[in-house]
């Protein structure tokens, strides 16, 4: 099946009020309000995608047996749609969202959605509800496209139907503002060699939630996971990838060895600190050579990174024998701060896009 669907668009017939969206917009939290639209494209083993459609959002009719309650075939992505300084909105990088939402639908055995097709049903929702983009520094209109397994069936086993949907919502910061506190777990990890862990499956969130629970109940706003075997080597955060700048001026995360999610902004950030005439290591990196190297000053930064995380610093790793504190500890490092300017500065218009990731 080589064509893709045209999309029928059906605009809502209550839409919200110009000024209530505006007083949304104002101060929007983060996954909390929702635009006017969705995107709905269906799959069949016998049809193939089809269906597609741009409709008002609405909640979804299921059936209780749909095998997503059940087995939780899912996969979600996260991607933002910025206006520009230039006028008009763009996303960033949609086409590696695409890409990755593939490889998560072959991990979780679903269907694969053509990437054109994933670009343009974001588009579509973009166009739709651009009055929802904001206009404030650091806001955006974040996009969740994902897509649920729908068959009726109890059965374990790949899914013969499939939805694929795009919602919107405008968002401001992630965080509340200044560094984070990070909790490292010593009694969870998040992936094991073989698993999902490169996936972008809702599973995987799930299970990192008792263990962020054990973040907040030590102080700390996120949790970060040791690799399952050795429980010694950094892997990411709860919900989002990791960096540190080492006093040679390098910048260090973990390598793609299949159990971190191989975040965009991870992949940007080296790019750009790369082109920028950093030194970058995707090494593994010991968590007790991190608490050593932040008391003696070879670990001087370190910031998480994400779509929605944007690069938010970290302040401080906390476990159960001590902390490793980098800088103030409550304040952003000029390497992270200068990371960060440079990947905003693209996502906003506000420089030279050498690179064409501005869609
Ligand atoms: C994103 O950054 O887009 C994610 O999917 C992570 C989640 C913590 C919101």
């Amino acid at each position: 099946r080589t064509s893709l669907p045209n999309f029928t668009i059906e605009p809502t017939t209550t839409p919200t009020d110009a000024a209530t969206r505006e007083a949304l917009l104002a101060k929007p939290v983060f996954g909390r309000v929702f635009t006017d639209h969705m995107v709905v494209v269906r799959y069949s083993d016998e049809k193939g995608w089809h269906d597609a459609k741009v409709t008002a959002r609405r909640p979804l009719s299921i059936d209780p047996a749909a095998s997503v309650l059940h087995y939780a075939q899912e996969i979600f992505e996260g991607m933002k749609a910025y206006r520009l300084e230039t006028g008009g909105i763009a996303t960033f990088r949609p086409e590696a969202n695409a890409r990755r939402f593939r490889d998560s639908a072959a991990r979780m055995a679903m269907a694969d959605l053509p990437e054109e097709l994933f670009v343009e049903a974001v588009d579509q929702l973009v166009r739709i509800d651009a009055d929802w983009v904001p206009h404030g520094e650091g806001q955006s209109l974040y996009l969740r496209p994902f897509m649920i397994s729908d068959d009726v069936f109890l059965g374990v086993k790949p899914a013969s139907e499939y939805l694929f949907i795009v919602i919107a919502c405008p968002v401001g910061a992630y965080f509340s503002g200044g560094a984070v506190s990070v909790w490292v777990s010593e009694a969870y990890t998040r992936a094991a060699p073989g698993g999902t862990g490169a996936a972008k499956c809702g599973g995987n969130y799930a299970a990192s939630l008792v263990a962020q629970s054990e973040a907040k109940a030590h102080g700390c706003d996120q949790v970060l996971f040791l690799d399952s075997r050795e429980r010694r080597f950094i892997e990411e955060m709860g919900g989002m990838n990791v960096m540190l700048l080492r006093d040679d001026d390098t910048l260090v995360t973990p390598p793609l060895t299949g159990t971190i999610l191989p975040g965009i902004t991870r992949a940007s950030i080296l790019t750009l600190a790369a082109e920028s005439g950093m030194k970058v290591e995707e090494v593994p990196l010991d968590i007790n050579e991190v608490f050593e190297g932040a008391a003696s000053g070879r670990y001087r930064e370190a910031f998480a990174c994400g779509t929605a995380a944007v690069v938010t610093p970290i302040g401080r790793f906390r476990r159960t024998e001590g902390e490793a504190v980098f800088g103030d500890g409550k304040t952003s490092g000029q390497v992270t701060l200068k990371l960060k300017t440079m990947l905003t500065d693209l996502q906003a218009g506000r420089s030279n896009d050498a690179q064409g990731w501005v869609h």
